[in-house]
């Protein structure tokens, strides 16, 4: 049977050079799906602002909306680790807002560790979530969250700004996170980052070399018909089943067809 993976089982993967696989999940039978699929970690990502609930950015997503989603999939017994996103403004106002809000997601929700996102900036929030025995996952590069700063969603980490990236991960590293989500970077700077660092990489937008990789779920199902970037691959597609699924629900309700005797009661 397979076993609960832990914060040591990653560990251990980088060192025996395994790829480790995440996925995100929102709610309770995606997470099924996901977990019986394999994954090795399961992000409850705060990209549900954007693909479940509707919102161009992910800024707006709250504390209570998070945990929601972080309680659902829990309740879905996951074998993956399970690491709750924190969303903007839960952890960087305060060392004591963020280790409360991180521990929330622990307490209340059930995850196994938080992610944040930021590198030298955020490394003192880091180094004091870790110490209270919160694992901490930080994620660098292309930070969602820091959009307005960036511009957009835009490939972080050329030219000039390698070494500012290389700078974030070492900070992380050393502040006490476990792992680094590389987003948005070039995969020669990625497999650079990935080589120093003795804690795992995962990549999402960074190329091949991380030591891990993650994707939104709703990306690689194509369910997200808004917008698909050039780093997801799409390993199904799934929107035009669900469309004819509803198609010939609404067309059986409307010609009698269904309910059928074997869908009612005596
Ligand atoms: O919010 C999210 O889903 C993420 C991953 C894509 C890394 O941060």
């Amino acid at each position: 049977m397979r076993k609960k993976t832990t914060i040591p089982h990653i560990l251990k993967m980088k060192q025996n050079g395994q790829r480790i696989t995440v996925l995100t999940a929102y709610d309770y039978p995606f997470a099924r799906l996901v977990d019986n699929g394999g994954v090795d970690i399961i992000l409850v990502g705060d990209s549900a602002g954007v693909v479940v609930a509707g919102h161009d950015t992910t800024l707006p997503v709250t504390m209570d909306e998070m945990l929601y989603h972080v309680r659902s999939v829990k309740r879905s017994a996951p074998k993956a680790l399970l690491v709750a996103d924190m969303p903007f403004m839960s952890y960087q106002t305060s060392i004591e807002d963020a280790c409360r809000n991180c521990g929330r997601m622990i307490k209340e929700g059930g995850a196994e560790a938080v992610k944040v996102e930021g590198g030298s900036n955020i490394a003192h929030v880091i180094r004091a979530v870790s110490s209270i025995d919160i694992p901490v996952m930080a994620h660098i590069g292309l930070t969602p969250q820091s959009i307005h700063r960036m511009g957009g969603y835009k490939v972080q980490g050329r030219a000039d700004q390698a070494e500012r990236i290389m700078d974030d991960a070492f900070a992380v590293q050393h502040a006490g996170a476990f792992a680094v989500v590389l987003e948005g970077i070039p995969a020669t700077l990625a497999a650079e980052i990935s080589a120093e660092l003795t804690i795992p990489t995962i990549g999402i937008g960074a190329g091949p070399y991380c030591d891990g990789q993650v994707l939104v779920i709703h990306d690689i199902l194509g369910l997200c018909e808004k917008y698909s970037p050039k780093f997801v691959k799409r390993y199904a597609d799934i929107a035009p089943l669900i469309i004819s699924a509803v198609e010939q629900y609404v067309a059986e309700v409307r010609n009698g067809e269904f309910p059928a005797e074997e869908h009612s009661f005596s």
